[in-house]
């Protein structure tokens, strides 16, 4: 199907507040993320009742900043995109919300967006590869909320490999640095630490290395990690060195068994905010360098949450066909292998 116009995403999972606007052929026009890092901080985590209100609150006024600056009126899109799961209910409902009332309002197209096929989708976003990510390929979302291994085969078609049987990569990251004194989100505090570190020096487990199967695992190496840090066994910048060095390991055997359940795979596509991270991406880049595939890892804004996937998901689905009812409610838990591909 045709677009008639550029198409409005907006994201609110989580404690980013998005907006974006993209132009049939993907081209960002705008684009908005106010992070709620802050808010959350001091209590060490996301509190979902301040996320929702601060959606609320800040949702207005970035989608009519990035409207402005892409030059585009309401009713001149093409249709509005809204993440509608999984993620923290509140927020979801005050992004799909606005999102609908917006698309009512101007007689266009709504979509309601499966966060995870956003970030699954974001490696086709025209400008990234030359011509876009092609179907098949395998994706390893690594982030706070999400880690799992994803066989990407088509719009609407993915095969989950395997998941975290019990803290999400970001997460391990985000409780190991609260253990070594950091401020949250740890992850790159965690990561600075270690540059000064030897890794060698702490030996910790390597959790489900070897095993059958791409899961993960990361409530071990956590209590490990706060045994070395209880027993004083080492400098917290070698314990951070040890941890980095462990969960890159662990990443890395896990991709290389991921890629080998999914055969035919163009390019291993790394995304999620521990893409940042630098050990884990040096040892991805051997993994899909020992296979003969390009490593593909989005800018780290584009891995992190924002609204131009969501906006891209929306554009990719609308070419298809597909949009969603005014009645679709949001899901704070949608598994990716519950999408219906275009028929
Ligand atoms: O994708 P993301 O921005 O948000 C969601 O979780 O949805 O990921 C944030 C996570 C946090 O756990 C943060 O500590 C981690 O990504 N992270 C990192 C680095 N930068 C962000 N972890 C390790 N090394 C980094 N450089
Ligand atoms: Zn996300």
């Amino acid at each position: 199907m045709d677009l008639k116009g550029p198409v409005l995403g907006i994201e609110s999972s989580c404690d980013e507040t998005a907006a974006a606007v993209l132009a049939p052929d993907g081209t960002i026009m705008a684009e908005a993320v106010f992070s709620q890092t802050e808010d959350h901080a001091r209590f060490g985590g996301v509190v979902p009742e301040l996320a929702a209100r601060a959606h609320l609150s800040h949702l207005p006024g970035l989608v009519a900043g990035v409207m402005e600056r892409a030059g585009v009126a309401p009713g001149d899109l093409g249709g509005v995109a809204a993440t509608s799961g999984p993620g923290l209910i509140g927020g979801l409902i005050v992004g799909a919300s606005f999102g609908k009332g917006m698309a009512l309002s101007h007689g266009l197209s709504f979509v309601a967006v499966n966060h995870l096929e956003a970030h699954a989708l974001t490696p086709r976003l025209p400008g990234l590869l030359p011509g876009g990510a092609v179907f098949p390929y395998l994706l390893l979302l690594l982030s706070g909320g999400h880690c799992q291994c994803v066989a990407v085969e088509g719009l609407g078609r993915y095969r989950r490999l395997g998941t975290t049987l019990d803290d999400a990569v970001g997460e391990a990251f985000d409780k190991a640095a609260k253990l070594l004194g950091l401020p949250w989100p740890g992850g790159p505090h965690l990561e600075r630490l270690a540059a000064g570190g030897d890794a060698a020096r702490v030996p910790l487990p390597r959790p489900l290395l070897g095993r059958a199967g791409c899961d993960f695992s990361f409530s071990g190496l956590k209590t490990a990690v706060a045994q070395a840090v209880a027993k004083g066994v080492a400098a917290p910048a070698d314990i951070a060195a040890s941890f980095q060095a462990s969960v890159a390991a662990v990443v890395a055997d896990r991709a290389r068994h991921a890629l080998a359940m999914a055969p035919g795979a163009t390019a291993l596509v790394v995304s999620g905010g521990v893409a940042a991270n630098s050990g884990v991406r040096a040892a991805l880049m051997a993994v899909a360098a020992a296979a003969g595939l390009p490593m593909v890892a989005p800018p780290i804004r584009l891995c992190t949450d924002n609204a131009v996937m969501v906006a891209w998901a929306g554009i990719e689905r609308l070419r298809a066909g597909l949009t969603d009812p005014w009645d679709h409610a949001p899901r704070p838990r949608w598994p990716l292998d519950e999408l219906t591909p275009p028929t």
